[in-house]
């Protein structure tokens, strides 16, 4: 077990980089091996979710050869066999398995997929779409099995533009005979950036990015290289933390229209930002406006950007509010903000952020991966001691975040304890 030992206070300048986007790279990772041959990813960060799905890649005879920020995953001698549950409850992701096993191999036999808990995360629209394509799905004490004699393409109305049933849905069809339609198909970037690894391994994706995409199958899939896409998470996050106790704080490597819904939000507050081409500089202000905040789907405000935003809230003059409508279950870093000193309440799916407060260190628990984000920013925006305990949910997805935040002069530790 690990904890993070943050003395605030400090301000923050000089230049944090961004890696390649964590919900980028857990569906290239599976994506791979729809590939008959070698498939090279560039720009992949070094998470725990990475490493996760390697093991999974390992445990089925998928030859994985890791270098500096990329990997080569060979999947030629790739074996069939069940995907237990200490492999898939590290992560969310590894349901992009079923996705990828089916279209290949029209089989697949796995236990459920873990992840955050921050709500019920049903896999309802998944399922829909593969028995769409011709799949039964069966679930015996936790494992599904999906198969089909076939798959066929199909027309596929999503009642929710969900992120995983978009990709899971275009893993299985890539090699399937004729034509798919993804009605209200999520928009995400890290979707566009899974259709271009499936178009340059040979599938025939288009409208990637819009809310209709139209997957025409293919026989095989080959050799390619791909690079993943900066994290637009990561990115905001530091954002955030620049908008609090930043002094020139510059986030580099960034597609800043991917963070344009949180970059608007903060110049609404007074945040003054440089924007250039791939690149955001941000220092601490005063005087902050309160603003109001609604989680949508993309290009709306990310769900997984309000727990990260909540910390610098507390600066504003005035209330804000964030509601929360992706997820039921996605305030619980608000109690140990409220223990640093935070006036915060939380009614039904909404939080109401009253400023301008201060905030102490004392210690806290990392709930969740983007509580944990939150939790660090409160901490370093904080006078005195703050300790984060489960910090494992912190590395599941930003990479070397100790390393990037001493290197621009906080002050932090990671400690086994
Ligand atoms: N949903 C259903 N049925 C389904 C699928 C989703 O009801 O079959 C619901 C979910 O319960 C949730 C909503 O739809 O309420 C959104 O789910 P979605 O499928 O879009 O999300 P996801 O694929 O499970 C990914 C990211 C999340 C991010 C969301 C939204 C990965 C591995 N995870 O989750 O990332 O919050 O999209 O953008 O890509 C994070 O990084 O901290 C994180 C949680």
């Amino acid at each position: 077990m690990k904890m993070l030992e943050i003395k605030g206070g400090n301000p923050l300048s000089g230049t944090i980089r961004i890696s390649g986007a964590k919900n980028s790279v857990v569906a290239l990772i599976p994506a791979a091996i729809l590939s008959s041959e070698e498939v090279t990813i560039c720009n992949v960060p070094d998470i725990t979710d990475t490493a996760a799905l390697c093991e999974i890649l390992e445990f089925l005879n998928v030859d994985v050869k890791r270098a500096t920020e990329s990997l080569v995953i060979n999947p030629s001698k790739m074996e069939i066999k069940e995907i237990p549950s200490i492999y898939t409850k590290k992560l969310r992701a590894s349901y992009y398995f079923m996705g990828a096993m089916l279209g290949k191999y029209k089989k697949v036999t796995m236990a459920l997929p873990g992840g955050c808990s921050i709500g019920a995360r049903p896999i309802n629209l998944h399922l829909k779409g593969f028995e769409a394509l011709g799949a039964t799905v069966t679930n015996k004490d936790n494992i599904y099995t999906v198969e089909a004699k076939e798959l066929k393409g199909a027309n596929i109305y999503l009642d929710f533009a969900s992120v995983g049933a978009t990709i899971n849905i275009m893993l299985a069809a890539v090699l399937a005979k004729g034509t798919t339609i993804i009605d209200n198909a999520a928009k995400e970037p890290e979707i566009v950036n899974v259709a271009t690894l499936l178009n340059n391994m040979g599938a025939k994706i288009r409208g990637a990015g819009t809310s209709n995409i139209e997957i025409t199958g293919v026989e095989r899939l080959g050799k390619c290289f791909h690079e993943v896409i900066p994290d637009r998470i990561e990115a905001g996050t530091y954002v955030i933390l620049g908008a609090a106790i930043g002094n020139n704080l510059k986030i580099s490597n960034i597609i800043p229209e991917h963070i344009e819904a949180l970059t608007s939000k903060l110049e609404e507050m007074g945040v003054f930002l440089d924007i250039g081409a791939d690149y955001i500089i941000v220092s601490s202000g005063k005087d902050y406006k309160p603003v109001n905040v609604k989680t949508q789907t993309y290009p709306g405000f990310a769900t997984d950007l309000q727990q990260p935003l909540t910390p610098l809230l507390t600066m504003c003059n005035g209330r804000s509010k964030i509601e929360e409508t992706i997820y039921e279950n996605r305030f619980m870093h608000i109690p140990y903000l409220n223990q640093m000193g935070a006036d915060i309440r939380v009614k039904n799916q909404t939080s109401t952020i009253i400023g301008p407060t201060k905030l102490t260190g004392t210690d806290v628990v990392a709930t969740d991966l983007r509580a944990g984000a939150s939790l660090v920013i409160a901490g370093l925006m904080a006078s005195g001691t703050t300790r984060i305990t489960n910090v494992e949910h912190i590395l599941r997805g930003y990479e070397n975040i100790v390393e990037k935040l001493l290197g621009v002069g906080a002050n932090l530790e990671l400690k086994d304890i």
